[in-house]
């Protein structure tokens, strides 16, 4: 959607910043990705005078700093997702449980591995319905539940992880939308047997692409290795379980050539470090929108548990009006350089998806709640770039917009038709 569409409003309310800009990259990452680039060594394996590579210093960084007994860095957070199902032996065919509300790669890793997705509901507070999913997890026959923290919206873990015991199912946390965030104390991803994250552009740390698997256990962390393609040269991570796990996997598990690169873990290595200041300047971002928004009419924001330590990368929020007022509040937003997305879209756009477009998965059960929430959730990226004052400016421009909308007959109109 375009943001400058039309001439600039009469009541001076113009944003016009590029929300998808992201950090540069820190100084110290390009001076190494400088030198590996003039060494030439970009692959992360070397038959000779291997050193030790940047993706392995990588992964015993990150390990360290969620605390996990491994990680494996890969080259998407969709290919760890894929990894994970695999190395948990999911087979053609067999059904994974999974969060209705996520994004299209979450499915997709499912039809990588030829399984079958079934989706769980999600609740008025946008996280995965734990209600649903204990009946799923009961009637479904999954042996995976592929969690996804969309947005990062976080489920209570503790309760989840009791649930997916209880039915003797394996949990995998997508973590693209969580990267430094805690439930309860503890780093999401290191709940259920494996967590996957991403370093693409848009997220927490920015490698172009990127992701990072994490796992306690060594078959599952042997077999990655194996799969993300070492070609056999896996005591070249320092961080991997011992030669007798590898001999039980060799023979037996097919290279899949998802590695990461030198080039993109060097960029990544400082980046680590600054996971917490990076997290605190987004509350603070989340938490001035949240003020500023307090005005809108229609206008909610999720209530958050006091466990749900976020890092919120984006907002979401919803409006409780028509399909054709929302399309209005977002020709609003846009006239005034503010681009927002919206859930509720009937054909698949940008970084926004919606179940009901994977017409690739099989039939579901009817998902009401999902299909509301979605329907009315709006989306807006928060890069660090924004300051007290664009907050501000934001939150008049929304609340215009939503008052606007909200005045609109298409309102009217649509309590007519129901
Ligand atoms: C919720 C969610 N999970 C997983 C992914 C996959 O990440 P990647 O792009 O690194 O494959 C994305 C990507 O944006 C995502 O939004």
């Amino acid at each position: 959607m375009s943001t400058t569409t039309r001439t600039r409003p009469s009541d001076g309310l113009w944003f016009g910043k590029d929300l998808s800009q992201s950090e540069p990259i820190p100084d110290a990452a390009i001076e190494q990705a400088v030198a590996l680039m003039r060494s030439g060594r970009l692959h992360r394996y070397g038959e000779q005078a291997a050193g030790t590579p940047e993706p392995s210093l990588l992964e015993q960084e990150y390990a360290t700093y969620v605390g996990a007994k491994y990680c494996v860095a890969v080259n998407s957070c969709g290919a760890a997702m894929f990894l994970a199902l695999k190395a948990l032996g999911i087979k053609p065919g067999d059904k994974v449980l999974t969060s209705s509300f996520t994004l299209a790669p979450v499915p997709g890793a499912i039809a990588h591995a030829c399984a079958s997705a079934v989706l769980v509901e999600t609740r008025d507070d946008y996280a995965t319905d734990l209600a649903d999913l204990e009946r799923k997890a009961a009637s479904s026959g999954a042996r995976v539940f592929l969690l996804s923290h969309m947005r990062g919206h976080i489920t209570d873990l503790r309760a989840v992880r009791s649930i997916c015991d209880r039915h003797n199912i394996a949990l995998v946390e997508d973590c693209a939308h969580t990267m430094g965030a805690r439930w309860d104390g503890q780093h999401t991803g290191t709940f259920g047997r494996i967590g996957c994250y991403s370093s693409q552009t848009y997220k927490h740390i920015n490698s172009g692409e990127g992701g990072l698997l994490v796992t306690d256990d060594d078959d599952v962390a042997a077999q990655v290795i194996l799969m993300s393609g070492c070609y056999m040269m896996y005591e070249q991570h320092v961080l991997r379980p011992s030669a007798e796990v590898f001999e039980r996997w060799r023979y037996v598990t097919p290279n899949f050539s998802m590695r990461m690169s030198n080039l993109a873990a060097a960029l990544l290595r400082p980046q680590i470090a600054l996971l917490p200041e990076r997290g605190e300047r987004w509350r603070r971002i989340y938490d001035d929108l949240a003020r500023a928004f307090a005005r809108a009419p229609k206008l909610t924001l999720p209530v958050r548990d006091a466990r749900e330590d976020f890092v919120p990368s984006s907002i979401q929020f919803s409006l409780d009006l028509s399909p054709e007022q929302i399309e209005f509040f977002l020709t609003e937003c846009a006239a005034r350089g503010l681009y927002v997305k919206w859930f509720g879209l009937r054909v698949p756009t940008a970084f926004t998806s919606h179940f009901g477009h994977w017409h690739y998965l099989p039939e579901q059960e009817p998902m009401p709640n999902s299909k509301q929430i979605l329907s009315q959730l709006l989306d807006l990226r928060t890069p660090l770039s924004l300051t007290p004052e664009d907050c501000r400016l934001i939150g008049q421009i929304v609340t215009v917009a939503a008052a606007a909308a909200t005045a609109h007959p298409a309102g009217e109109q649509q309590k007519d038709r129901t």
